[in-house]
């Protein structure tokens, strides 16, 4: 039976990896550190609460003892560090947090990890693995050619992937230095069920919603290359369960698009889906506002690496993944409308700190 330690599963794409182990591994047994910030919303795993195999810590990853504890409570197998912050806006208007979780959280880890490490079997050595999520951010920007492929020169231009690119840093240290068995996956933007109302589709697709303006930074013309959570969570496993210990591995959705065709993309479907009315169109919201300070213009990525080694490569297309999207925030409206009031940051607090 394996026993996965996860950090930050209360979050977006932690809690859909939380969801794909507890449904696709039917005797693992899953622990839960979270701090549970803004970003983190255990109504996420509403699902699994009461299930005996999925165990909840309220707690920070910059907390050592916690982390103590947990090993020696759980004896886990596999370490799955997703805790960090991830908003790029708020590190350029608050760095701080993103210093201490991103890059003190990832540190803390690794210790705690390599004394649990030290004192396993030679058989449970063997199994164990730390794997690191991380971002395409930490490699700065491309411009109209060219992919990110595992060798790309490290080259962040905001605070939040300056922390990223550090704490891989620190994974690859304790690696070489310490022998740890860590694993780091990069990956480009994520999106589908659960995520934070903060980042561009589920924004616009809410704002759409509300009839408020749809903010789209500058001329609209920079490009990411999305990716379905769930793809992006299956890719993990592949690597937690098969890859190289050492070793980085690219991931990415083979979907690049331009900001302002995401925003008229959900417009138009909306306009199919739940139109508007008043023979208005959703596209008439979008407004051109100020740019992001050091906006990288492009990030792609080259994934051959994880299909080749182990077989892995993204199943959704952006047609139906943005289809399947906009239909999961149109049924989950409790979900989102228990965020947008606030109103799950005081239940939360009432109910932890109790
Ligand atoms: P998120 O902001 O939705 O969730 C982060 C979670 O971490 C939250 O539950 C939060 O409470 C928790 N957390 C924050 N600080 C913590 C701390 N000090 N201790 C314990 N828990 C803490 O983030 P996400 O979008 O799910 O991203 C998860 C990981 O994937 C991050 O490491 C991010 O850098 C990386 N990533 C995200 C994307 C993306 O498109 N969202 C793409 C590539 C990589
Ligand atoms: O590439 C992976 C990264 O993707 C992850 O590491 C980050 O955690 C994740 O937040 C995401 O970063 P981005 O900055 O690319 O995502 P965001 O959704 O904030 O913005 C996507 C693009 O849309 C970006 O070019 C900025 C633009 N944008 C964003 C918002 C929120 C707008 O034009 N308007 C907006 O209101």
């Amino acid at each position: 039976m394996d026993t996965y330690f996860v950090t930050g599963g209360s979050g977006f794409i932690g809690s859909n990896f939380i969801q794909l182990i507890h449904e696709s591994i039917l005797d693992a047994n899953i622990i839960n550190l979270d701090k549970l910030t803004y970003a983190g919303n255990p109504a996420n795993l509403s699902k699994i609460e009461n299930s005996d195999r999925y165990h909840f810590v309220k707690g920070d990853i910059c907390d050592a003892a916690i982390i103590a504890k947990i090993f020696d409570d759980y004896k886990p197998t596999f370490i799955v560090n997703f805790a960090a912050e991830s908003h790029v806006d708020r590190s350029i208007t608050g760095p701080g947090e993103f210093i201490q979780t991103n890059i003190v959280g990832t540190y803390t880890l690794l210790n705690e990890s390599l004394n649990y490490y030290t004192d396993l079997t030679d058989e449970d050595k063997k199994r164990f693995r730390f794997h690191h999520v991380s971002t395409d951010e930490v490699y700065g920007s491309l411009g109209d050619k060219g992919y990110f492929t595992e060798h790309t020169s490290y080259d962040p231009s905001s605070p939040y992937s300056a922390s990223k690119a550090s704490s891989d840093h620190l994974v690859r240290a304790w690696h070489r230095t310490f022998g740890l068995p860590v694993l780091i996956t990069n990956c480009s933007n994520n999106y589908g069920p659960y995520q934070f109302p903060e980042k561009l589709i589920p924004l616009m697709i809410l704002n759409c919603l509300d009839g408020k303006s749809l903010p789209v930074y500058g001329t609209g013309e920079n490009v990411r290359d999305w990716l379905y959570v769930e793809d992006h969570c299956e890719a993990i496993l592949h690597v937690v369960k098969m890859g190289t210990v050492g070793e980085t591995y690219n991931i990415g959705g083979n979907n690049e698009i331009r900001n302002l065709e995401i925003v008229e993309t959900i417009c138009d479907l909306l306009d199919e889906i739940k139109p508007c009315g008043d023979g208005k169109t959703y596209r008439e919201l979008i407004t051109f506002v100020k740019d992001r300070p050091g906006h990288d213009f492009r990030y792609a990525i080259d994934a051959t690496k994880i299909k080749n080694e182990l077989g892995w490569y993204p199943k959704h297309t952006f047609k139906t993944g943005i289809r399947d999207t906009i239909n999961w925030y149109l049924e989950n409206d409790t979900w989102w409308e228990f965020i947008r009031s606030g109103e799950y940051r005081q239940y939360y607090k009432a109910q932890y700190e109790s």
